[in-house]
């Protein structure tokens, strides 16, 4: 099929590659020109697994074009709509701009009989309000909602756990048998596919989402909990989580959860139930944030206390930037929040992150960023990890002791084997334990 894609960030740029690599023939449309001249070289323009691979093949293939101009599209049956919804500056609503931005541009480009799907997270309502837009032009609207995790967002592209289609009252019929055809290779294998109007669609996404950050924020309560009674959060976990009911996974205390999604995702719910005037179903969501932006702080806390209060010149090395492993990005991150706000206060920040830095740098130039992960452990007087990449969960205390200043560790996400390090002479101190 022709398909165009509106918005490569994370969710258009993999999306449009993945959707090539079907066999479909796609073009994917951005204003950001340098961006669309990197996809247009086959160079990833953030760093995710697998995409790059993907990203080259379809452009070799001829499958893949990218460009700025909205004229590629018109001979496209489907387009999806992958801008970015970020939170607005003046509360905690999710900012339209961009998803209007190309819904205007589509218009007079795509052709009568096409199927606009939008996969950006909005408030409930927004598709009913674009679909009154677009019907006079003959133009079809669908809500066709995106769950891809960083790190594995090619992975949740090509494989999904679901599909969920929120379709059309007038038209609905037409809209599923178009992105079935789309998704043809993905139902294949019996992924679980879900036809519903637009509201529940559009809930679907912000739903999944706030209990995902819930589930977080309940385990960081706890840990919370058992930093005062010396009770142990991990084991409490793992006790927990084998109860099917509850599960094991997204129970991980530390830092807490950030990124592009979960924070502004949770506060636009809440501004648009506010709106409708049900705020308090989701008033909860207020205390799960509040609980959120406590874990960093609490990682910044027992670091200063660990220098009896005056952290004003000691070398603290901070081992992780972005918001989760295998990623770049650094939106909302609590790491990067950890590493600014002791700097603010004085300590001497060596910052080190196996992706981030450059994206971390362009926001923060004020941040010392060490070369190597050796050069931000060299004369540490505290290590504090606050990303759970795969190189800190595999340090090795003994050679690590040999490089700081002082044997003190702060474990922000609850990677390191606690017992280990403290027989390695370390003062370790864990999240929740
Ligand atoms: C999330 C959703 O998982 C995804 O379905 C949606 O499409 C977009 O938002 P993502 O932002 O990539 O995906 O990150 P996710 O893996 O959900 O992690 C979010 C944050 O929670 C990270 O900062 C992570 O470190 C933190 N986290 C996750 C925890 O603190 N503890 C856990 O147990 C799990």
């Amino acid at each position: 099929m022709q398909l165009s894609v509106i918005g490569c960030g994370y969710l258009g740029a993999v999306h449009a590659a993945a959707m090539a690599s079907l066999g479909h023939q796609v073009v994917g449309i951005d204003v950001d020109e340098a961006k669309i001249a990197m996809l247009s070289a086959g160079q990833p323009p953030f760093h995710e697994p697998g995409f790059e691979e993907i990203l080259k093949a379809g452009l070799a293939s001829g499958n893949l074009t990218f460009s700025t101009d909205y004229t590629a599209v018109e001979s496209a049956d489907v387009h999806f709509v992958g801008v970015g919804t970020p939170q607005r500056r003046d509360g905690g609503g999710a900012d339209l701009t961009y998803v209007d931005a190309a819904i205007d541009g589509l218009v007079p480009h795509a052709k009568a009989g096409s199927l606009i799907a939008g996969k950006s997270t909005v408030p409930v309502g927004t598709a009913a309000r674009l679909a009154d837009i677009v019907a006079p032009h003959g133009i079809r609207l669908a809500w066709n909602p995106e769950f891809l995790r960083e790190g594995f967002a090619v992975k949740d592209t090509v494989d999904p756990d679901r599909l969920v289609y929120g379709v059309s009252r007038e038209t609905g019929d037409e809209d599923v048998a178009t992105l079935d055809a789309v998704y043809s290779s993905i139902l294949e294998r019996e992924t679980p596919r879900l036809v519903t109007d637009y509201a529940t669609a559009e809930l679907v996404k912000v739903a999944a989402n706030s209990f995902l950050a819930t589930k977080i924020s309940f385990i960081n309560a706890m840990a919370e909990i058992a930093e005062v009674t010396g009770a142990d959060v991990t084991q409490l976990a793992d006790a927990i989580g084998h109860d099917v009911r509850i599960g094991r996974k997204f129970l991980n205390a530390g830092a807490g959860f950030g990124g592009g999604c979960l924070p502004k995702d949770i506060r636009a719910f809440v501004a648009r139930a506010e709106e409708l005037g049900k705020g308090e179903s989701v008033g909860f969501l207020k205390e799960v944030d509040e609980i959120n932006l406590r874990r960093r702080q609490h990682v910044v806390d027992i670091v200063v206390n660990s220098f009896d209060g005056q952290p004003f010149g000691h070398r603290v090395a901070v081992l992780g930037l972005a918001f989760k492993p295998d990623s770049d990005d650094i939106r909302d991150s609590p790491a990067l929040d950890v590493a600014v706000r002791l700097k603010g206060l004085g300590a001497e920040v060596v910052s080190y992150d196996p992706q981030a830095m450059e994206t971390a740098r362009r926001v923060h130039p004020q941040l010392d960023y060490a070369e190597s992960l050796d050069a931000a452990l060299a004369g540490a007087e505290a290590v504090v990890i606050v990303t759970e990449w795969k190189q800190f969960r595999a340090l090795d205390p003994i050679e690590t002791a040999e490089k700081v200043a002082r044997p003190v560790v702060f474990d922000g996400r609850n990677i390191l084997d606690p017992a280990a390090w403290r027989d390695a002479g370390w003062t370790y101190t864990g999240m929740g334990r």
